[in-house]
């Protein structure tokens, strides 16, 4: 197996090294229930977060939403068929909360997990693995009309949730993530107001943070409970950090970054605690009971890795918490979201994780690009910067699998174009092409390749059985 490495536009062959991979390494796309579904408001969904804010004039590029997405809720057949051509033997998934349990408590709505039953259903019937992740953002509005994450309740309310879902299809779905990268919903929702809900408020976000965490962990008490042989596992995306010179404030800012980044999210889990620093420089009083923190540290059978690019900070102590900031380097490759490439990053974290965390069993369970694509005259799309971007981390995650990072999976970012929140649908990580107007589905020559990948590696692991 060869891979491209593009060098001034030309492309030079180098191998992935794929026998890296265990032979039962699970390949595959990744998606949420918002940016893909559609369906906002049939068989009895109600409003999440997530409406509301899109539907808040000016916050997202264009007034974009996902009334209608990729209208997955209705083409998903069509869909898992993608997956198939692909050749992928896994699909992550998210669970919309507002769909199964509309008021965020209490019912259950029959028909909203039914649309997950068929789902789950038609994949396996595919020989697609589901892995399952119960919170990818969507809080239920009526929710958030309660005070939503700040307030303990929430995180209580998603251990129920957690539990209803895990009950109606653990019988077939083992592989269950709690949160998608609680850091967004914290920081960027609370925080920095670019996600919903769209606050600025550092207590609320602290809050949040801490009740985000403590509903993974009464989750992943109740899935085990409801669902017994379960896998449960939690999503962070995180960075790998850098100071961007070797300056004593520069080096100290970066040590913030990081805290406020990775390790807010990963020591908790671990049974560390909330790391002392971070808590000095957010200033907040965490809302902590007796019972919390191991509830919070619930052993975990897996932990997912979202990569997309490093960090490298410089001291900001004027700027907002935690009071360092990424420079922007110059003469760095770039994906079209401007996000430095650096695939060393997704190594580094896989040998963290590994060495600093001691993590059993890691899947990457979200890597990918934005490009603006082009179709082209014939319909077909041609995506050599995608292709190069997922060989490039392919490869970096051989090399941690060398080095003995447990990697069991890995999940491209995304089947399918869709909406990129704050972005709207200009942004496109899909696999496979959506052509919103008609919603023609085209696979991308990038989606070709690493159905390519997965053959090889399939046919490598026969081979060698
Ligand atoms: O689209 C998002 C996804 O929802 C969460 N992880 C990052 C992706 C790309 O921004």
């Amino acid at each position: 197996m060869t891979n491209s490495r593009s060098l001034k536009g030309t492309y030079v062959s180098e191998p992935i090294d794929l026998a890296a991979f265990p032979p039962d390494f699970l390949w595959g796309t990744a998606t949420s229930a918002y940016q893909i579904e559609g369906a906002v408001a049939e068989d009895g969904r109600s409003p999440s977060i997530w409406d509301t804010f899109s539907h808040t004039p000016g916050k997202i590029d264009n007034d974009d939403h996902g009334d209608i997405a990729c209208d997955h809720y209705h083409r998903w057949p069509q869909d898992v068929s993608l997956m198939k051509r692909l050749g992928v033997n896994a699909y992550r998934l998210s669970i919309a909360w507002p769909r199964v349990m509309p008021d965020g408590d209490g019912p259950l709505n029959t028909k909203g997990l039914d649309f997950y039953d068929r789902l789950i259903d038609g994949l396996l019937t595919a020989g697609i693995t589901p892995s399952a992740t119960l919170y990818h953002w969507d809080l239920p509005q009526a929710l958030q009309d309660r005070g939503g994450w700040p307030e303990r309740e929430t995180a209580e309310h998603f251990a129920a949730y957690a539990s209803a879902v895990a009950e109606r299809l653990g019988d077939r779905v083992s592989h269950w993530a709690t949160l998608n990268e609680p850091l967004c919903s914290a920081w960027i929702g609370h925080l920095e107001g670019r996600m919903a809900p769209g606050l600025t408020d550092l207590t609320a976000a602290v809050r949040a943070s801490y009740h985000l965490l403590l509903g993974h962990g009464l989750a992943t008490h109740a899935i085990r409970a409801a669902a017994p042989g379960a896998e449960v596992g939690i999503v962070n995306n995180l960075s790998s950090v850098h100071a961007a010179t070797d300056s004593p404030e520069d080096l100290a800012a970066a040590r913030r970054v990081d805290g406020h980044v990775n390790r807010w999210w990963l020591d908790p889990v671990h049974g560390r605690g909330f790391p002392a620093d971070m808590c000095e420089v957010y200033g907040i009083e965490l809302p902590e009971r007796p019972g919390d923190l191991e509830a919070i540290a619930a052993p975990l059978d897996w932990l997912g890795l979202n990569y997309y690019f490093p960090a490298y900070v410089v001291d900001d102590p004027n700027g907002p918490v935690p009071y360092g900031r990424s420079v922007r380097r110059e003469d760095v490759p770039r994906t079209g979201m401007d996000w430095e490439i650096e695939a060393d990053g997704i190594e580094s974290l896989l040998l963290r994780l590994t060495d600093d965390y001691g993590a059993r069993k890691i899947y990457v369970t979200e890597n990918g690009s934005s490009f603006p694509d082009a179709v082209r005259p014939d319909g077909s799309v041609d995506d050599p910067e995608r292709t190069d971007y997922l060989e490039r981390h392919l490869t970096a995650c051989a090399s941690a699998a060398r080095k003995g990072a447990p990697l069991a999976g890995y999940f491209a970012w995304s089947l399918l174009d869709n909406f990129e929140w704050a972005y709207g649908y200009d942004k496109r990580f899909g696999l496979v092409h959506v052509d919103y107007r008609t919603q023609a589905r085209t696979i991308k020559s990038s989606g070709h390749r690493y159905a390519g990948i997965v053959r090889t590696h399939g046919e490598q692991a026969d081979r060698a059985a």
